[in-house]
């Protein structure tokens, strides 16, 4: 169950959420939490997690170890600041920013070099899913996003399936949508010669406290990524101890 703050919260703000979560979610030895959080609050919200489990990762990276890329931070920074995760390409990323599915396969290499856990995301805008090219989409980003990826790095490698229409929309793809997707990623996984029964998918986009155990129930479903009921303790705990 991994949540995905955006550009929102301060580093006082992030420890304040770190401080009243860990409480709440208490025992996770049964599942994973995390979170990704904001460059600026990654040390300060990495050393008060520490010892509870929770997972705390940055929401990009650059490809390079260092160099004169302005504004960007690397693959080493981010451990260095305490971390052990990152979300890659994600849509605000490919949308916004330019992030392309070779970015991704670079940025995935250098997160896995610094023995990162990477979060890979992919997904459909809402006009590729209305002119039926969801499958045609998806298979080209997993084979740009994951060229160069080695079945070896398996645990090091997490799928967010996130369908663009869906994200910070209030409109969450039904069950059947994310299970039927996410079904076919895994048989793509399969096709580009990857352990794809090992490799968790994640379903975001939307997602609540109230629909978090149904999404959780579809077989191809093996967590969550959550963006806006991340942002306050009480409802990230709640998706995080779903079924509880
Ligand atoms: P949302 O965002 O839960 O606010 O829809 C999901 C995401 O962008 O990861």
């Amino acid at each position: 169950m991994a949540g995905n703050w955006k550009m929102f919260k301060t580093d006082d703000q992030a420890v304040s959420f770190i401080k009243n979560f860990v409480p709440l979610v208490g025992d996770i030895a049964d599942r994973d939490a995390a979170l990704a959080v904001p460059a600026t609050a990654l040390q300060r919200v990495a050393e008060e997690a520490k010892g509870s489990g929770v997972i705390i990762g940055a929401q990009n990276l650059h490809w390079e170890k260092e160099g004169a890329f302005t504004g960007e931070i690397s693959a080493p920074m981010i451990v260095g600041a305490g971390a052990s995760m990152v979300l890659i390409g994600h849509s605000e990323r490919r949308q916004y920013f330019g992030d392309t599915d070779e970015w991704v396969a670079k940025k995935l290499s250098a997160a896995i070099e610094a023995g990162l856990l990477a979060v890979v995301c992919v997904g459909e805008t809402l006009s590729e899913r209305e002119s039926e090219r969801t499958f045609e989409v998806l298979s080209k980003q997993l084979k740009g996003s994951l060229a160069g990826f080695a079945a070896k790095d398996e645990k090091k490698l997490i799928l967010a399936y996130e369908p663009v229409w869906a994200i910070g929309t209030g409109k969450t793809a039904t069950k059947e949508e994310a299970q039927e997707t996410q079904a076919f990623i895994r048989k793509e996984l399969k096709a580009l010669a990857l352990p794809a029964e090992s490799i968790r998918i994640l379903y975001g986009g939307s997602v609540k406290p109230d629909n978090a155990a149904d999404l959780m129930a579809q077989p191809d479903i093996d967590g969550l990524l959550v963006g806006g009921a991340s942002l306050q303790a009480d409802s990230f705990a709640k998706i995080v101890n779903f079924g509880k």
